[in-house]
């Protein structure tokens, strides 16, 4: 496995540890930081400690915990300003809807409250909450105020709450804290893989899911996140490539320096596709819904004594399989996705040969393999070559991995 990339070398973090279930993967956030060159100088509020230990905290930042606004010892060491301005960014996570609200009204009643009081530098908020928290009111009044006060927020995400619930609410994963971050002060745009592999190509990505409206306040989605996508742009960029990121909605950062366009349709993801072709490499790893609704409300759909309603569905345009036959603007190598639960590489082979791919990235996206909205992925790479089977291994690593096969096709003529 290649070392992970330096691309936060230098870079001092004060981390603000609320008091929330999520506080332990604060301590993964510390290690993946670390690893990546950044100092990291802890703070822990009197709830946070009630799920992590201060000693767990500084024995992975190597730096001492910072938990009184009124220690004598640290405003000896450190006062309480020089604290807030002594970095290059103040990350809060996970950020109750306490600290927020603290933060949005400017109270000042504890060491980390002060801090975001007194800093002159960026803070990025990774929210964690109970979902009917995040979505109360005085919560949403709180992040409209802090976003119009410059304040950055990573999520937070859907899912399953220790409190059993489901919904928004979860604290994203420290992975996608650190993209935020890298975001928000990397300077990983000036990374470049060794020898540039793919520089002077350009390569548009497709990414995450699409959203196909049943009227103006529901969607039909699917459980594609994005990491893969947005990893492979990422990787893309540093390996010297122009990349266009064309995003169906994620709760992910953009991947710092890399053009990404926002879409909600697979309609819309086509044409912006179509806007950006011609390029040299295609890449499509969004989970485009296959489906749409054709009777669509233009009103919110109302309940009804007489049942639920009846949707009817259109097929979607198959962008892949439009990027391949696209004639003349065909990238040279065009690369497909193939999300599947059963049968992985027979049902890859098929859509490499009915979509007129080159190459098929194929994985299991059954339940158990926790590979949608997952961290990590296990691939199969299916072409007219033959079939080769990666080890399960970070999405960030398969992206890597991946460009570098991008390169050697392209250097072999595509297909
Ligand atoms: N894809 C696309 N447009 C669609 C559907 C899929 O561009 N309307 C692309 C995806 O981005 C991915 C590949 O096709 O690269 C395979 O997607 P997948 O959902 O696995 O396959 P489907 O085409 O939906 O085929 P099936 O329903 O048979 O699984």
């Amino acid at each position: 496995m290649s070392a992970i990339e330096r691309s936060l070398d230098g870079k001092r973090i004060l981390l603000i540890i609320g008091g929330g279930i999520a506080a332990y993967k604060s301590l993964d956030l510390i290690r993946r930081l670390r690893e990546r060159g950044a100092s990291v100088r802890p703070v822990l509020t009197a709830a946070g400690k009630q799920f992590v230990t201060a000693l767990s905290v500084a024995s992975l930042a190597g730096a001492s915990v910072h938990e009184d606004l009124f220690s004598l010892t640290e405003e000896a060491d450190m006062g309480h300003i020089e604290l807030s301005r002594a970095a290059d960014l103040i990350v809060v996570a996970p950020a109750t809807a306490d600290l927020l609200a603290r933060a949005a009204n400017g109270l000042a009643n504890d060491l980390a409250s002060t801090l975001l009081l007194a800093t002159d530098k960026k803070v990025l908020m990774a929210p964690a909450m109970n979902l009917r928290m995040w979505l109360h009111p005085a919560t949403c009044r709180n992040v409209m105020q802090l976003q119009s006060d410059g304040v950055l927020f990573a999520g937070p995400a859907d899912g399953e709450m220790a409190c059993g619930e489901f919904g928004p609410g979860r604290m994203v994963e420290p992975i996608d804290i650190i993209e935020a971050i890298e975001s928000a002060i990397g300077s990983d745009t000036a990374i470049l893989l060794p020898g540039a592999p793919l520089a002077g190509r350009k390569i548009v990505i497709t990414s995450g899911p699409t959203h196909e409206p049943i009227d103006p306040v529901r969607y039909i989605a699917n459980r594609s996140s994005g990491r893969q996508g947005h990893a492979i742009a990422k990787a893309a960029m540093r390996a010297g490539a122009k990349v266009v990121l064309i995003s169906g909605p994620v709760s992910i950062s953009d991947p710092a320096g890399v053009e990404t366009i926002h879409v909600e349709t697979a309609q819309e993801m086509l044409e912006a596709v179509r806007a950006h072709l011609p390029a040299d490499i295609y890449v499509g790893a969004a989970a485009v819904a296959d489906w749409r609704v054709e009777n669509a409300g233009e009103q919110k759909i109302k309940k009804s004594p007489s049942g639920g309603p009846l949707l009817q569905f259109s097929e979607n345009p198959d962008i892949l399989a439009h990027v391949a036959k696209a004639g003349k603007s065909r990238p040279a190598l065009v690369v497909g996705f193939a999300a599947e639960t059963q049968n992985v590489i027979a049902y890859a082979q098929d859509k490499l040969g009915r979509k007129k791919c080159d190459l098929i990235v194929a994985n299991d996206v059954s339940a158990e393999m926790g590979v949608m909205g997952g961290t990590q992925n296990s691939v199969h790479l299916v072409s007219a070559l033959g079939v080769e089977s990666w080890d399960r291994l970070d999405k960030e690593e398969v992206a890597r991995r991946l460009v570098t096969v991008f390169a050697d096709l392209l250097e072999k003529g595509g297909r």
